[in-house]
């Protein structure tokens, strides 16, 4: 199809896009009950055992958007530790523009915490650190991996910059998700856009083939997509532009399509159907996290 668009190539639609995504599934929020319940001991406590609470900690947020969540985690990690310094590197203007609001309106609860966004894709991020990287004792990838030209080449650098001790979280889509099964069902998707496209196993296969130990964490989670069955609805296009991951997907592709995506998307194998006609897609994710042995192992 000549007219398709991917949205990775227009950050400022994927933007708009993606507000409508976090808002709809009330996303931060359960990002924020998540961190409350399962950060402490799946990364916190591990950072508080291998460096002292004097260490001023160097994290790194990958495509960490407009920072609601990796806000929360540089939070966390300074009521452990003397100071946080988050290196930002997010390529979408708009997102960042939303960080800076952020921490401008809350200057209050980021105390002790230093930020350095940087309007960069993690490709140029490697580009610019040359042979000798920045080493971190924290580093996120919330549903971010995507965006690299190579993923399995970017959890190697990443773990790469880890100091000894320190931790990686990768979050990404289940092999469960709707979005997971959609991309493969129609390789348009994967065809128009630039990146990758991988779900959680393919990420442990990754670390176990590089014999990196992890741990995981799944999640189930939904969004609730019912009017992207609604006709004209804006919010509707909207929702499914960011799923299909094509700009005006409505408006793109054949009718003939559009009717074979949306029976797709709406059926037992991306969703759920209720009884009063609400459709929630299934959105699981897996949080795989990544602990560099304090002394490298040899061989
Ligand atoms: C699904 S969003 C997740 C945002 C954030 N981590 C969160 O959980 O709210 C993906 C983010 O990756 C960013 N991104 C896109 N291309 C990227 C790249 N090449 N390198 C790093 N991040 C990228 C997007 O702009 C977006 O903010």
């Amino acid at each position: 199809m000549e007219n398709v668009k991917s949205i990775r190539c227009d950050p400022d639609y994927y933007t708009k896009a993606f507000k409508i995504v976090t808002d709809k599934c009330n996303m931060y929020e359960f990002l924020g009950k998540w961190i409350q319940s399962e950060f402490p001991r799946l990364v916190l406590d591990k950072l508080a055992g291998s460096f002292s609470a004097e260490t001023p900690i160097n994290m790194l947020g990958v495509g960490s958007g407009s920072g609601e969540t990796d806000s929360k985690l540089a939070t966390c990690i300074k009521t452990r530790f003397r100071s946080v310094r988050n290196v930002v590197v997010e390529p979408a203007e708009k997102m960042l523009d939303i960080y800076r609001g952020l921490i401008d309106g809350n200057k209050s609860n980021f105390e002790g915490i230093e930020f350095d966004l940087r309007q960069l894709g993690i490709d140029e991020y490697r580009a610019q650190e040359g042979d000798h990287p920045t080493k971190y004792h924290f580093i996120s990838t919330i549903q971010s991996l995507y965006y690299a030209a190579d993923f399995e080449d970017t959890i190697r650098y990443l773990y790469d910059c880890l100091e000894e001790g320190g931790i990686m979280l990768i979050i990404i889509v289940s092999d469960t998700c709707g979005s997971w099964r959609l991309w493969n069902r129609f390789p348009l998707i994967m065809e128009t856009s630039t990146g990758s496209f991988f779900c959680a196993s393919d990420v442990r296969q990754c670390l176990s083939s590089q014999g990196i130990h992890f741990e995981e964490n799944h999640q189930g989670f939904n969004l609730d997509i019912t009017s992207c069955f609604e006709e004209g609805s804006e919010e509707g296009g909207l929702l499914l532009d960011f799923i299909t991951e094509i700009i005006d997907f409505r408006g793109s592709v054949s009718p003939d399509f559009l009717k074979e995506v949306m029976e797709y998307m709406g059926s037992d194998q991306c969703s759920e159907r209720k009884e009063d006609g609400t459709v929630f897609f299934n959105k699981n994710w897996d949080a795989l996290v990544v602990q560099k042995p304090l002394v490298a192992q040899s061989g």
